[in-house]
């Protein structure tokens, strides 16, 4: 037989036997099962309990097994025809492939970071709340779950210290910057056993049960009591090893590119967070390019109102005036609510269509942490979606950023995203997508940043267009938030790539804004933590605006913003490659599968006002060289 009758046998065998859209569903889920119990941590988070007592393994020797396991689905997936895909299989397919390829590849640098599982960001000293919050204990079943889970950690934090002596052997280590809170971290923990947050299930929870016996009670307390001690001497260990093992070889330099094929792990951090090619260079320059192009925004305005000083001197003028300040965390609540429901919400019609309209709440942040964060609510609507707003600076949180920040976490930004995402129909392993921790970055599945936070930021772009900025104020708010962004480009590919020092990054951070230089420091020690995890938001919001542009160079009269944002947001959270695809398909098949009956092709209902058409091209045209 000829080679071309191989072929021709296969090809006939595959369309005869073979189920495309079958295969790649039991794909999906066997990889789904695969992340569940490889990982049972995210499995608990997941609502999936069947590993609670579970923990994932860190033995270097899973490196290797969990790459081979990659190889192995990823050749299960090239093997099913994309030709016999469905549209929104092939999304599925693409990301599929995505998520294995960038893990098979990221193997390479399993010698760098991933050798590293603790630093003032991540590690055991870090999830404790979330970790206990997420378990169940209802059952008898429960706490003896909970209390095999405890005595498992130990053992990791073995793993862990071997890890991390490898790294040492092989001069990969952090920058001390990255582990100088730890200690304060870990000596937070060290309580006396029964006041430990790990053992909290123990008390009130355990009193309340009335199916378990008090005698069973009293048995659970002492060996939850036991595991939590044992727990809490090991997480001393932990801290005494990075001190006097790991602290003692912390690498000299700032940046990632001064250890050895340094240069060349940075670029595929980029390469991860982004997933998009952009060398160091490029990313740097758009930097430079948008911190220069937002300050000449912020200076007309500066202009108008006749401010003479610098960017910093304006905003230090604000947070020297109390008249931009709330008195309490009620009025700040009650005006974010008013932002959102009276004046973002009614202008969503005219930008979207087949808003899925789940519920939002604005509640007051537990914890301190950043300006705001966002939580995603269930699909079917009993949850709702909450933007966790921190008010407990009052007198340190001028107003002028709040409507950026609702647009932002909020509507049209993170809710609207994330609630046409959580609707959308797509295999567990996107819904409830599995992404590794930052420190393994790039060994570790990805988790779509750039589109997630470049979507956010590209909304509160929109907004100028939506009209949701009511003053200038308002607008130099936007251009605070959008130039710190901005100078992210710039600092992490500086440090990083370009031996920029850490006085260096926090004075370019410092110059454009009114930050305090302790919370900046923090900033920094965050980018010097993890390579190119700052890059993701700014980047992912240009390429967004570039896609549009596009778009409406290519449609003309018949772009309709609302088409346009459908097929941005309606396949879900996808990597950025996958969504310039999805423009492209778009574009290419216009109008054969669009517009969607409720979508008019003529932008005649809707028109760009004059002033923000100029303000487009003034930005693109900057944009230009992406
Ligand atoms: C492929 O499998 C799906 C799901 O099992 C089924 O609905 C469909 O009819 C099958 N198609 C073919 C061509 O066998
Ligand atoms: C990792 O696993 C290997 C065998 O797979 C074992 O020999 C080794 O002791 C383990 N290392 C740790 C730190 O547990
Ligand atoms: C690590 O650095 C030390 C001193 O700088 C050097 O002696 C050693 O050879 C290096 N080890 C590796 C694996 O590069
Ligand atoms: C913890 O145990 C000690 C005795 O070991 C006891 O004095 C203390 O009151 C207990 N604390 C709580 C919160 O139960
Ligand atoms: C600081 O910001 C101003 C704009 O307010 C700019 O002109 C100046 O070049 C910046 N200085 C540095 C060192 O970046
Ligand atoms: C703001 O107030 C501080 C002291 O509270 C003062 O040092 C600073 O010069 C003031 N800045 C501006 C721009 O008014
Ligand atoms: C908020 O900002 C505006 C200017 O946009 C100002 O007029 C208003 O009084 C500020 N303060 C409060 C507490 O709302
Ligand atoms: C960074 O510094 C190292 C050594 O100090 C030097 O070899 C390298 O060329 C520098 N890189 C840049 C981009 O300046």
């Amino acid at each position: 037989m000829d080679i071309g009758t191989v072929l021709c046998l296969f090809a006939l065998v595959a369309s005869c036997c073979g189920n495309a859209s079958r295969d790649l569903a039991k794909l999906h889920t066997d990889f789904f099962d695969w992340q569940m119990a490889d990982s049972p941590m995210s499995a608990t988070y997941r609502d999936i309990h069947k590993y609670n007592d579970k923990i994932q393994s860190s033995n270097i020797s899973m490196f290797d097994i969990r790459k081979d396991q990659m190889v192995t689905f990823h050749n299960r997936l090239v093997a099913i025809p994309q030709t016999e895909l469905s549209k929104s299989d092939l999304v599925n397919y693409k990301i599929l492939d995505d998520m294995l390829t960038t893990y098979i590849r990221g193997w390479e640098w399993r010698h760098f970071q991933s050798l590293s599982p603790v630093n003032f960001l991540e590690g055991p000293q870090s999830y404790i709340d979330s970790m206990v919050q997420s378990l169940p204990f209802f059952t008898l079943g429960d706490f003896e779950n909970y209390i095999v889970r405890l005595q498992k950690f130990p053992q990791q934090y073995e793993e862990f210290k071997e890890l991390m002596l490898e790294a040492v052997r092989l001069n990969r280590t952090y920058h001390s910057h990255s582990l100088s809170r730890v200690k304060g971290q870990f000596e937070k923990l060290q309580v006396a056993a029964n006041e430990s947050q790990f053992f909290w299930p123990f008390t009130g929870t355990l009193d309340n049960n009335t199916d378990i016996s008090l005698q069973k009670k009293n048995d659970l307390r002492v060996r939850g009591a036991e595991a939590v001690t044992g727990l809490l001497q090991a997480l001393a260990d932990l801290s005494l090893f990075i001190e006097q093992e790991y602290i003692p070889h912390t690498r000299p330099d700032i940046g990632i590119s001064s250890l050895d094929g340094g240069g060349d792990f940075y670029e595929a951090c980029i390469r991860w967070y982004l997933s998009v090619d952009m060398t160091a260079r490029e990313v740097h320059d758009i930097g430079l390019r948008e911190v220069d192009r937002i300050v000449g925004n912020m200076q007309k305005i500066m202009t108008k109102q006749e401010f003479a000083g610098t960017v910093r001197e304006y905003f230090q003028a604000i947070m020297n005036n109390t008249d931009f300040f709330f008195d309490t965390a009620e009025d700040i609540l009650a005006e974010f609510r008013h932002q959102i429901f009276d004046v973002i919400e009614p202008t969503l019609e005219d930008f979207f269509v087949n808003l899925p309209g789940l519920p939002l709440e604005v509640r007051e942040m537990p914890n301190d942490g950043p300006g705001g964060s966002y939580s995603t609510g269930s699909a079917d609507g009993s949850r709702p979606g909450i933007f966790w707003a921190n008010v407990l600076r009052p007198h340190e949180s001028p107003n002028l950023t709040m409507m950026a920040l609702s647009i932002h976490e909020a509507n049209p930004g993170h809710h609207l995203q994330l609630s046409y995402s959580i609707t959308s129909d797509t295999p567990n392993f996107r819904q409830k997508m599995v992404s590794s921790a930052l420190y393994k970055v790039p060994f570790g599945f990805p988790r779509y940043t750039s589109y997630v936070e470049g979507w956010a930021l590209y909304t509160e772009y929109l907004g100028e267009e939506m009209k949701l900025y009511r003053n200038d104020y308002e607008l130099m708010g936007r251009y605070s938030s959008e130039i710190f962004r901005a100078c992210r480009l710039v600092v992490d590919t500086g440090i990083h790539a370009f031996n920029w020092t850490r006085d260096q990054a926090i004075d370019y951070m410092l110059n454009y804004t009114a930050e305090s230089y302790d919370s900046i420091a923090v900033e920094i020690d965050r980018y010097i933590t993890w390579p190119g995890q700052a890059l993701s938001y700014k980047i992912g919001e240009i390429k967004i605006l570039e896609l549009r542009r596009k778009a409406e160079q290519k449609l003309g009269t018949k772009f309709d913003i609302r088409e346009f944002h459908s097929v941005v947001l309606e396949s879900g959270t996808v990597p950025l490659n996958v969504l310039e695809d999805l423009i492209n398909d778009w574009l290419d098949t216009y109008p054969v599968t669009t517009p969607r009956p409720e979508t008019p092709i003529c932008g005649a209902s809707y028109n760009v006002p004059m002033y923000i058409s100029s303000l487009i091209s003034l930005y693109l045209s900057v944009c230009m060289y992406i």
